[in-house]
């Protein structure tokens, strides 16, 4: 088996899967840079190959199972194997601001639209791909979710996001919190991590001019996660090294 270890991220193109592809390739690892739009994944791609990094673009939606398919067929029979997932897709388009409560207002093709590629085709694709990572010897599969998907905090009105209730997006990462939790009982005698990270507030397009975090410090809770050897943390919900409550 190749010592260069193998990652897939999804929604590479830019922000946090973007950084986050180019760390883990500078870190000696072969990037598959899922992207749902070829013109924009390729222009990642060879920004990145630019700079003597090993990434290839695959185009990869995460609404489509075709695209899932052919994912897996091309990583199993480039590399028979995959060490390190980042499912890290995601939309939150309810509230450019983040400051409205749509609890009451959201329509459901926004609903279903949100859970459609934060949760549904995250946990398809993962699923299908775990047969490759089962082929690892040390699979790490990290979810970026967000401090929003803790329902202790939400509930909690002394927490700082006691008041964003972007309720589509925030229910979509408290599922996905939830499927790490069962994912890493599933998987407790293998060898595979699974963990929820929480980024930060990450200066993105999703994330806003407003967030104090830069994107590199951004990718940090992630490439710690994926790198991780020894006593790897399992079924958590992690925020740069610290457990958050679910
Ligand atoms: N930024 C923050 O402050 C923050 C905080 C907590 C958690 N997070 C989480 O961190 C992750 C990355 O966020 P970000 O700030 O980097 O967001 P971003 O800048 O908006 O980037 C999101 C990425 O997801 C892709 N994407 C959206 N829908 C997709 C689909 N159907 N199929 C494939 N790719 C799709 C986007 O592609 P296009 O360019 O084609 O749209 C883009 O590459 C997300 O899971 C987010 O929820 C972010």
């Amino acid at each position: 088996m190749s010592s260069q270890k193998i990652a897939l991220v999804t929604g590479a193109n830019k922000g946090i899967g973007f950084e986050t592809s180019r760390q883990l390739a500078e870190r000696g690892v072969k990037v598959y840079m899922g992207a749902r739009d070829s013109k924009r994944g390729i222009q990642a791609m060879k920004t990145l190959q630019s700079k003597g990094l090993d990434v290839t673009f695959l185009l990869l939606d995460m609404t489509k199972r075709e695209h899932f398919v052919e994912v897996k067929e091309f990583i199993e029979r480039q590399d028979g194997r995959l060490d390190i997932l980042v499912n890290n897709a995601a939309i939150q388009i309810e509230d450019p601001t983040w400051s409205q409560n749509t609890t009451t207002t959201i329509s459901p093709d926004v609903l279903r639209e949100t859970f459609e590629v934060n949760f549904f085709g995250l946990v398809e694709l993962t699923n299908m791909l775990l047969p490759l990572i089962k082929k690892s010897e040390s699979g790490r599969i990290i979810n970026l979710t967000s401090i929003l998907g803790s329902l202790t905090l939400h509930d909690d009105p002394s927490s700082p996001i006691y008041s964003t209730k972007t309720f589509a997006y925030n229910a979509s990462k408290a599922a996905l919190n939830m499927y790490t939790i069962h994912l890493a009982y599933t998987l407790k005698d293998t060898p595979i991590r699974v963990n929820s990270a929480h980024p930060g507030w990450v200066k993105t397009d999703m994330g806003t001019d407003a967030a104090p975090m830069s994107v590199e410090d951004g990718a940090k809770t992630t490439l710690d996660l994926a790198l991780a050897n020894g006593n790897a943390p399992h079924g958590r919900y992690i925020h740069l090294g610290k457990e958050l409550p679910w």
